[in-house]
């Protein structure tokens, strides 16, 4: 079957676990060499070794992205060891179950820290790149928590929703530079940040591998915008714009705001 990106040449951070680490192998079948970027230098060798194995490039890079300068040198090292970049994938990020009224404005500022400045750091890192060669891609794994807010994620959808105004507005200024900006908005996946949730079964947690093909999708087709799965979110957001009572209704009868299990939370914003 013909590959989608033969020849590109892909950066994806939060690579190490869940949707990155799809996203980085379904890039690398896609024909993508891949710099893969985050903190785990164990797991990030794991995803490495999967795709050195279906005969592409990978470039291990530790970096976190709440470090600016750290972002930039992690983008320069994947431009010097891929031999250049097309496409960004802004994807590394924590998750935070907890009702508004018993946050912590420290644990409010940890999550925007990472989900939003920490995007935007890698953002500013590769943008200037991008603009000097007049192309490239801008990928961001946003969440369906950046459309319609979902208890008890106050603190995580206060992010996403800044990401998700933040990556519009990019998007539209950027219109003629060619340079494609895109926005992911998955609905619950299963992967180890949300592994102490249980959603029922009308509204089951997703393969990430479904918002790796949505993101290819988004840099072959240039595509805006897209919510994974389909039907389900665009429903969600047609409620929303007839009635927020209408949309705040299907969040409680589907039970989108899940149950808490006996697994320990990872990426806890302590
Ligand atoms: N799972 C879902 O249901 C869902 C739904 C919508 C959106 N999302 C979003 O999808 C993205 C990926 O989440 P996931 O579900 O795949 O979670 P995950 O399995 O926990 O993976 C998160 C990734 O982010 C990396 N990371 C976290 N903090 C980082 C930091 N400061 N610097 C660099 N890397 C960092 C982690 O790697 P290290 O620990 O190695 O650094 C890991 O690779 C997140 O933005 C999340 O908000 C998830």
């Amino acid at each position: 079957m013909k590959q989608k990106l033969t020849g590109k040449k892909v950066a994806v951070t939060g690579a190490s676990s869940g949707i990155g680490r799809a996203t980085a192998i379904r890039m690398a079948k896609e024909g993508a060499d891949v710099a893969l970027i985050a903190r785990n230098r164990e797991r990030i060798h794991e995803v490495a070794e999967e795709i050195r194995a279906l005969g592409r490039k990978a470039v291990e890079i530790e970096a976190d992205i709440t470090d600016a300068e750290g972002i930039k040198a992690a983008v320069q090292k994947a431009i010097d060891e891929l031999g250049g970049l097309d496409v960004f994938h802004c994807n590394a990020g924590i998750y935070l179950r907890c009702p508004a009224k018993d946050l912590r404005m420290d644990q409010i500022r940890k999550i925007m820290e990472v989900d939003y400045f920490g995007c935007l750091n890698c953002v500013y890192a590769v943008l200037p790149y991008f603009l000097e060669k007049k192309s490239g891609s801008i990928v961001t794994t946003c969440s369906m928590d950046g459309k319609k807010g979902v208890p008890p994620d106050a603190a995580y959808v206060g992010a996403k929703f800044a990401m998700n105004g933040f990556f519009q507005v990019l998007r539209q200024e950027l219109r003629g530079s060619g340079v494609h900006v895109g926005i992911i908005y998955p609905s619950r996946m299963d992967t180890p940040q949300i592994a102490h949730v249980d959603c029922p079964k009308i509204t089951p947690k997703g393969d990430p591998d479904m918002v790796a093909k949505a993101v290819v999708k988004s840099v072959v087709k240039k595509k805006k915008e897209i919510m994974v799965p389909s039907f389900s979110c665009h429903l969600l957001t047609w409620a929303d714009a007839i009635s927020p009572s209408l949309s705040d209704w299907l969040v409680r009868v589907n039970r989108l705001d899940g149950t808490e299990n006996e697994i320990e939370p990872i990426n806890e914003a302590k």
